[in-house]
């Protein structure tokens, strides 16, 4: 798709601002939106208007006005062209997902690593997805291990709605539990000693939450996915760095720990994820 883009904007625009826009570029289901630098804005109506006459599948275009904040993590978006909508409906991996960019927490970018993690998984798992947005984590990944079963909590009621319609929508709802609330606290009351897996797609809070996908993990252990922003480096040293920031608790040790980049999030800052094998410490 971004080698057609760039073919559509190549007369409008010089090539280095050609990449700029590309590199700041999404298409959830029919919807685009957009990341203009300042300096391009005199141009952001001429970028979407071509963007929507030429590629067939775009219905909407929306400028990202902010970046990515708050506790649910949302972005201010600007309507440039098409229709006036931030609903829409998106598929990865054989999934369909209903999303609403305005009021809850998306990336497509993430596709890939939610299909790694689809791939690690074994049969008769049980699964936390401490922060699932719309589910997309916990659905890709039970529709592609059907014994699986998935408990999928948001702090947005938003999200929440739309991980029990999401579920729905893929015929997995017998297996995906959706909550409403705090991670921690829902753990707390309802899922601790549940999970061979913990997912923490929030990197912004991750190790502060890190001791309750402990406290979801059953007695013998399990893995933990744990997803942070770092400045680029080595992953090896990422790692270094990181596990002695990690309160592992009594009752577990590190039995194995792994790690790689997930996508680059800004100039020389990585999304990373370290995938932690925890097994229970004898006494
Ligand atoms: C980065 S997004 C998750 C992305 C999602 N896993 C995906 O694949 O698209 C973080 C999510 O955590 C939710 N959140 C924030 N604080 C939370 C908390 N304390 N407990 C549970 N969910 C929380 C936000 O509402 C947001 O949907």
């Amino acid at each position: 798709m971004s080698r057609l883009i760039k073919k559509i904007l190549a007369d409008k625009l010089s090539p280095e601002e050609l990449n700029e826009v590309i590199s700041g570029f999404d298409i959830i289901g029919d919807i685009a939106v957009l990341k203009i630098p300042d300096r391009l804005l005199s141009k952001k109506y001429l970028i979407a208007k071509t963007l929507l006459d030429n590629v067939k599948s775009i219905r909407c275009v929306f400028r990202q006005v902010s970046p990515v904040s708050g506790e649910y993590r949302l972005m201010e978006l600007e309507h440039l062209a098409g229709e006036d909508r931030t609903f829409t409906e998106y598929r990865e991996s054989g999934c369909r997902f209903y999303v609403d960019i305005a009021k809850v927490y998306f990336s497509p970018r993430l596709s890939g690593e939610r299909l790694r993690i689809a791939n690690l998984v074994k049969d008769n798992e049980v699964i936390v997805n401490m922060f699932a947005g719309v589910g997309t984590f916990s659905i890709v990944i039970a529709k592609k291990r059907k014994t699986t079963r998935h408990y999928a909590i948001d702090l947005n009621p938003d999200a929440y709605q739309l991980i029990l319609k999401n579920a729905y929508l893929n015929k997995v709802e017998d297996r995906v539990t959706a909550f409403l609330g705090d991670a921690g606290r829902i753990i707390e009351y309802y899922l601790s000693g549940c999970a061979d897996r913990v997912l923490m797609p929030y990197p912004e809070r991750a190790l502060e939450y890190f001791p309750f996908a402990l406290k979801a993990l059953k007695e013998d252990g399990g893995t933990v996915h744990v997803y942070l922003h770092v400045k680029s480096k080595p992953i090896e040293e990422v790692i270094e760095e990181v596990l002695p920031k990690l309160d592992f608790g009594k009752k577990f040790v590190v039995e194995d720990v792994s790690g790689r980049v997930v996508r680059e999030v800004g100039p020389r800052i990585d999304q990373v994820v370290l995938d932690i094998r925890l097994e229970r410490l004898e006494s």
